[in-house]
């Protein structure tokens, strides 16, 4: 029946192509027909390479050159985190380049707000899905937001994980998105557990294909405190290892009995993929995220606009001042200050 409607949905489309006369053809009404005559086409010869260029398709398979495009894009608009950008590029194109995973990608960021966790996911996504996180294969939950009441558990776990088998029954490559981890009740981490696990399916669904990521502050102290250590010891922030961060942060994390995951048994399980540590941004940071900020909105950049809006940041530790508190996230507003006048 579909097929059917399809097939005289194109004919519709082209016949309308057809005969219109050339000059009478505006864009919107000819991009229309186009794209009715290849929806109603691909519904009917089921060719995807030819919708995907219309529409939106779930789980494109990446280009060519995805993990090189992905660490440009890392390496233009993610400042200070070369450990984050490595694992993020080696995990993501190693797990889309993979047609068999044994398990859907679990990473998870940790880092203090403001060091790029929630712009790396948005980077992430967009070179994923082109419309980004309002694609609608993307899912953004985040704690405080969606679940907020520790009294309505039982609710979200049943809405949590239905929400999940349904998007993931619809498109197997569906991305799902966790913000503040730390403030999530404990029962409704456990109940996202079984979708991240070596299943080949849970009631006739695979999971995967799928991607969870997970951001939370847990464990930003010790790799404030691994940075910092660095930074007094006169040692470059870019020698920082993987393996030293990761030590120390699932140490945190997993004796942390305020972060959320200590409850939960993704870390003893090894569910969790990839740490993704966001390390502390600095006042060049600061700057670099100003000048992005104002070209993305059209303006010159404005050497003194840059540093005053850095300065007026604060930074940590007391005496020394190398860290800003809000890392880039007030930067944004900063600006509507100075050029909303
Ligand atoms: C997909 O997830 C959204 C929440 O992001 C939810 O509202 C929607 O009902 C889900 N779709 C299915 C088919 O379950």
């Amino acid at each position: 029946m579909g097929r059917l409607w399809g097939a005289a949905g194109a004919a519709l489309g082209l016949a309308l192509l057809l005969l219109s006369p050339a000059r009478a053809v505006e864009p919107v009404s000819l991009g229309l027909a186009l794209a009715g005559a290849a929806s109603a086409l691909t519904g009917y010869i089921s060719y995807r390479p030819l919708y995907c260029l219309f529409a939106e398709c779930c789980g494109p398979r990446p280009g060519r050159h995805f993990g090189a495009v992905l660490q440009q894009d890392l390496e233009k608009r993610l400042f200070g985190q070369h450990l984050a950008q490595k694992v993020i590029v080696k995990a993501v194109t190693g797990f889309l380049s993979n047609a068999n995973p044994k398990k859907p990608l679990a990473l998870s960021m940790h880092g203090w707000t403001g060091t790029g966790k929630n712009y790396a996911s948005k980077i992430i996504v967009e070179n994923i899905y082109k419309s980004g996180l309002n694609s609608r294969y993307v899912h953004q939950f985040v704690s405080t937001l969606h679940f907020p009441h520790a009294s309505l558990i039982r609710q979200y776990t049943d809405d949590l994980q239905s929400w999940i088998r349904g998007n993931v029954s619809d498109c197997a490559r569906s991305i799902f998105i966790f913000d503040e981890m730390d403030k999530m009740h404990a029962g409704l981490i456990d109940s996202i557990k079984p979708f991240l696990d070596y299943y080949e399916q849970l009631d006739g669904v695979s999971y995967r294909q799928a991607i969870f990521i997970f951001l939370s502050n847990a464990g930003a102290e010790k790799i404030t405190e691994v940075a910092l250590d660095y930074w007094r010891n006169g040692k470059k922030r870019e020698d920082i290892g993987l393996k030293e961060l990761n030590d120390v942060v699932s140490l945190s994390v997993f004796n942390n009995k305020n972060s959320g995951f200590w409850h939960s048994s993704l870390i003893d399980r090894n569910l969790i993929d990839f740490f993704v540590p966001f390390l502390p941004l600095e006042y060049k940071h600061v700057k670099m995220c100003v000048r992005v900020e104002l070209e993305s909105r059209g303006y010159i950049v404005d050497e003194d606009i840059v540093s005053e809006v850095a300065d007026e940041m604060t930074y940590f530790p007391k005496e020394e001042k190398i860290y800003c508190h809000k890392g880039c996230k007030t930067v944004y507003t900063k600006l509507d200050y100075y050029y909303d006048l």
